[in-house]
């Protein structure tokens, strides 16, 4: 049984999608250990406890010091035994630290087709608005390895393609990307976990 620990900041339907292919064995031999928030009071958190699953919150309130919110979350995902690191909107910054200890075993899921509208700054709304100003007539999500490099640099492990239609907003973009970002990242969860564990 593998341990997967999700890292959260908001709505959580991307951890709401990894609960549920956890539960219908789309992604085989796991459970979820824990779900770790940069953020209180997010739905998120509500999600987790409705599917009884452990949680904590690491906060920049609590941990103004970033070198003590990284040896907080490092305990966190030890004392969870993870396995894998799946980050589904997390939106805090993240130590170099975090993918050095699990190198090949975090994820993360953007909503663009990396390497376009990627890096700092790209993320929500932003990163539809972006495409939609670019004129690009397709966007869709990526799923990659999250390295110590450049922020959404690490090597894709699954991308999926939507079109752009005239008259679209960033929030109808947003929609018809999630989509996909929920059937990718667990599909990318259970690839790697089986390229980790055969
Ligand atoms: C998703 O669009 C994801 O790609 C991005 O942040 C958003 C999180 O949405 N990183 P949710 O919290 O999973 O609903």
């Amino acid at each position: 049984m593998k341990n997967i620990s999700v890292m959260v900041s908001g709505g959580g339907t991307n951890l709401q999608a990894v609960i549920d292919s956890v539960k219908d064995g789309r992604i085989p031999d796991a459970r979820i250990a824990l779900v770790l928030s940069s953020r209180d009071g997010v739905y998120s958190l509500e999600r987790a406890r409705k599917a009884g699953i452990r949680t904590v919150v690491i906060s920049k309130d609590e941990y103004p010091d970033e070198e003590a919110k990284t040896v907080a979350i490092l305990a966190a995902l030890t004392e969870a035994q993870t396995d894998l690191v799946v980050m589904a909107g997390y939106m805090s910054i993240l130590s170099p630290r975090v993918p050095q200890a699990y190198a090949g075993r975090i994820i993360n899921i953007h909503p663009a087709l990396l390497p376009r509208h990627g890096g700092p700054g790209y993320y929500g709304l932003h990163v539809h608005e972006a495409v939609i100003a670019a004129g690009d007539t397709e966007s869709g999500a990526t799923v990659h390895y999250v390295t110590d490099g450049e922020v959404d640099s690490g090597e894709i492990i699954r991308q999926e393609r939507v079109p752009v239609l005239a008259g679209d907003t960033p929030e109808t973009l947003q929609q018809r990307v999630l989509t996909v970002e929920h059937r990718i990242l667990p599909e990318a969860a259970a690839l790697v976990l089986q390229k980790l564990f055969r």
